[in-house]
């Protein structure tokens, strides 16, 4: 369920865009009854019925107008308490009939004022098409002749409604949640894996997913296993990785977002080379956000340039794979790290996130320097 926060409140999804849809055009059906060959005029209450208005209309098949008015309210001079009036309707509504567009009617203060001021400019007849009513808090005696939906007396947004002022844009409907923040219930931790090749990311992924049970996001391997299977991505990544060059980011963002969305019940990942650049580092803050998590460490495995070289060709040998065999495709990684890569270094740090892990040692060992800033 995608909760949404408009200030302080958290909302959650209550009526979809079908079901209003579906309403609306219910609506629109018993008006054509009621309607046909009469012209009515529809006068729509600004600001939160301009969605109702407008969907409604596109399914309104005989000769209509339309205005709209703002309600506007002052204190009046004696002892009367609020006094209504309309604001810019420039129609004349003598012998007109008369269907006034409201968002909602909650306790119908608004609506009897209105109809009281349309009938007073000698209105034919005047009815009422509200989108949403809620008739437990509903204190008029006056009947709402036409609703699409009848709702409960929570607070809700979306469609043109709004919480003082925003989420009229929002094109369904959501109502108040009990709920105080929109994290996820089980917290993820995720992880940015980070060092030059060689580093040791690979190794230290798989006991890192192991010991706190996190989804290991290697876009190498993804991208390794596309090459294989000889799939389109798999050319296209092929033709830059065996020069040593980065896939492009849309390529490998795509492969991430899809990675996220098909675990989103996961205790967290583990990102292993990627993110590469601090254009791929803001475009993974970016989608976390949209799945309201985010990056929680950066852990960088530092090792020097000769100890690097000296370990991917004893990879190359061991597990021939075509980027760690030939020594100038090897320096190009290394030097492509050091210019587009490590600046990303800084990107984690001024959020707090950067964490520099020696990498030179044991396997056990440097796992151990890794476990020991997550149990911080
Ligand atoms: P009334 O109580 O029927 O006069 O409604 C007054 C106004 O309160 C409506 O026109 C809306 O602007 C606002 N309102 C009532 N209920 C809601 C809601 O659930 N969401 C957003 N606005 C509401």
């Amino acid at each position: 369920m995608e909760l949404i926060k408009i200030y302080d409140k958290v909302f959650e999804p209550y009526i979809s865009e079908e079901t209003i849809d579906r309403a609306i055009t219910d609506l629109a059906a018993k008006l054509h009854i009621d309607y046909i060959g009469k012209k009515p005029i529809f006068v729509g209450v600004l600001n939160g019925c301009f969605y109702f208005a407008a969907d409604l209309l596109k399914k309104i098949d005989f000769d209509c107008e339309i205005s709209f008015v703002k309600v506007a309210s002052y204190q009046g001079t004696q002892s009367s308490g609020n006094i209504r009036q309309l604001l810019g309707l420039d129609n004349n509504l003598r012998g007109r009939h008369v269907i006034i567009l409201e968002d909602i009617v909650d306790t119908g203060n608004t609506i009897e004022a209105v109809i009281n001021i349309i009938n007073n400019m000698g209105a034919q007849t005047v009815s009422v098409a509200t989108l949403l009513f809620k008739p437990d808090v509903y204190t008029k005696k006056i009947a709402i002749d036409y609703v699409a939906l009848e709702i409960k007396p929570d607070f809700v947004v979306g469609y043109g409604l709004d919480y003082d002022g925003l989420g009229r844009n929002l094109n369904q409907l959501y109502v108040l949640s009990e709920k105080t923040s929109i994290k996820k219930e089980i917290e993820q931790m995720n992880i940015v894996l980070f060092g030059p090749p060689g580093a040791g990311k690979g190794t230290q992924a798989l006991k890192l997913k192991e010991k706190y049970n996190l989804i290991h996001l290697s876009t190498g391997d993804i991208l390794r296993n596309e090459i294989q299977q000889n799939s389109d991505l798999g050319i296209l990544a092929k033709s830059f990785m065996n020069k040593g060059e980065l896939v492009p980011d849309k390529v490998v963002i795509g492969m991430i977002e899809n990675c996220i969305k098909n675990n989103k019940s996961s205790n967290g990942f583990i990102f292993d080379g990627f993110p590469r650049t601090t254009a791929q580092a803001q475009a993974l803050d970016n989608l976390l956000q949209n799945h309201d998590t985010e990056i929680d460490f950066m852990l960088s495995l530092e090792v020097d340039d000769e100890e690097l070289v000296a370990r991917i060709i004893q990879r190359g040998q061991d597990s021939g794979r075509e980027d760690d065999k030939n020594e100038s495709i090897i320096f190009n990684r290394i030097m492509t790290y050091n210019k587009k890569t490590a600046p990303l270094k800084k990107y984690y740090d001024k959020q707090s996130k950067y964490h520099r892990i020696n990498g030179i040692g044991g396997i056990d060992q440097v796992f151990e320097r890794l476990s020991q800033v997550l149990n911080a």
